[in-house]
């Protein structure tokens, strides 16, 4: 299993076999002393404390091999399974990817429009061709674009990333392709464009769609001819970077609109990979909870939080119009806000159903719940908690969770019932 490390910190050659010789040179240290000086306790402490990020570094570590090796605690590997698989046996594509030593630094389950892309972009990544990425914002665009280039032959070569939306349109030529000393007023010193930068490696160019057409007429002749000029050079400079482009317009829309170059998309559409938003790939939220919480914990040094079930039923169904982005946000912030466990009302208040809050509801004439009815709410909203979780795991085949629990059937349609549950509702296509 390889493991893809852009910062080069997090996947460092450490082992528990290196930490743990680490942990026995300062008992040693401490075993023999007959006393320490502060100064010597200063030391102890930064090696203490490296030694703790160390042990971070390495649970981070063993985490990107967890979620993507199906290593999951049991808890987690039902929720992994949240929505039926139609296609049998489950798991098998997402195994068979990853036995193919697939490097994906994140998460994935077996939503099969997530492994399509994925397969796509396995396929492609070894050979030179284009890719384009598209895909609502926030669903990994940029995330698979380094996939691409990690599991590519260039692996080891750079990785440039340009955002074509974010360049002024004179400073555009000479960003891509660099200029020659006195080009313009303010060039200093000849200085590399980006093609150049990622020449034998991978150049991604992150929203594409918002390139003005001058620009796109200029990445076309490079695209054809492998060459770029300096702005101010004559000389020409071959090139030999791979094109992964991304998204979250319409393309064809807006050739249609006159706004792109039919002949630039299909230059650089060669392979065309869309990510699914994450609404159409709920099956993988549970993982994803998991994933973020843990790593949020990690970055906050805090013990991962526990969700309330009325807050996990909320993050489970609730429609991330910013997608994965918005589900790691949301973790973290619960994660920073909430003490051991989080409830509704530390999600974000745009957001948050406004008909709860986390201490008991006033009742209609403003009076506080009694304890007996905040008990009743709690575990009515266990309960519920329960029921969908089951739900999800069978994908809503109430006869499979009846036999599981080891239920009669009829009381447990009564509790759907009681909790405005519906089982279509979990099946895979309704
Ligand atoms: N399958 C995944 N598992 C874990 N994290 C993911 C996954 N897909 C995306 N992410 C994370 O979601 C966040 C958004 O991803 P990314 O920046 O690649 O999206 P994008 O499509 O480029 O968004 P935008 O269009 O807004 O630029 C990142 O933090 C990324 O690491
Ligand atoms: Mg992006």
């Amino acid at each position: 299993m390889k493991l893809y490390n852009p910062g080069g910190e997090r996947g460092s050659a450490m082992s528990y076999a290196a930490l743990l010789e680490k942990i026995e040179i300062m008992r040693s240290t401490l075993r023999w002393a007959t006393r320490l000086e502060r100064p010597d306790v200063e030391k102890l402490l930064r090696q203490a404390n490296t030694l703790r990020d160390e042990v971070m570094g390495l649970s981070h570590k063993e985490r990107f091999v967890q979620a993507v090796s199906g290593d999951v605690p049991v808890e987690r590997r039902h929720e992994a399974a949240a929505e039926p698989v139609v296609e049998p046996p489950t798991g098998e594509r997402r195994r068979a990817l990853l036995a193919r030593s697939f490097v994906f630094e994140g998460t994935f389950g077996d939503n099969p429009k997530l492994l399509d892309a994925l397969e796509i972009a396995e396929k492609a990544a070894p050979t030179d061709l284009p890719v384009l990425v598209d895909g609502e914002s926030g669903t990994g665009k940029e995330l698979m674009a380094k996939v691409i280039h990690a599991n590519g032959s260039r692996a080891d070569k750079p990785y440039v990333s340009v955002n074509c939306g974010a360049i002024p349109d004179s400073l555009l030529e000479s960003e891509l392709f660099g200029h020659k000393k006195g080009a313009f007023t303010g060039a200093d010193k000849d200085r590399k464009g980006k093609f150049e930068s990622a020449h034998k490696g991978t150049i991604f160019l992150d929203e594409i769609g918002e390139l003005p057409l001058p620009g796109q007429v200029k990445l076309l002749r490079v695209l054809q001819s492998h060459e770029i000029q300096r702005v101010g050079s004559d000389e020409t400079i071959s090139v030999d970077a791979r094109i992964v482009a991304a998204t979250n317009k319409n393309l064809r829309k807006l050739i249609e609109q006159g706004t792109f170059r039919e002949d630039l998309f299909y230059r650089l559409s060669v392979i065309h990979v869309t990510l699914p938003p994450l609404r159409e790939r709920k099956d993988e939220i549970p993982l994803l909870i998991a994933y973020y919480g843990d790593e949020a914990a990690e970055a906050l040094k805090r013990a991962p939080v526990a969700l309330t079930p009325r807050l996990r039923g909320f993050l489970l169904r609730y429609a991330y119009p910013g997608n994965i982005r918005e589900l790691r946000n949301i973790l973290y912030r619960l994660s920073c806000l909430a003490g051991q466990t989080a409830d509704l009302m530390h999600l974000p208040e745009d957001i948050r159903p406004s008909s709860t809050s986390a201490a008991p509801a006033p009742q209609a004439d403003g009076a506080e719940l009694s304890l007996a009815e905040a008990k009743r709410v709690a575990s009515d909203e266990a309960e519920r908690g329960c029921l969908e979780r089951g739900l999800q795991e069978v994908g809503g085949t109430v006869a499979e969770l009846a036999r599981r629990w080891d239920m009669n059937r009829s009381h447990l349609q009564i509790l759907l019932k009681k909790h405005g549950l519906h089982s279509k509702d979990f099946r895979k296509e309704h």
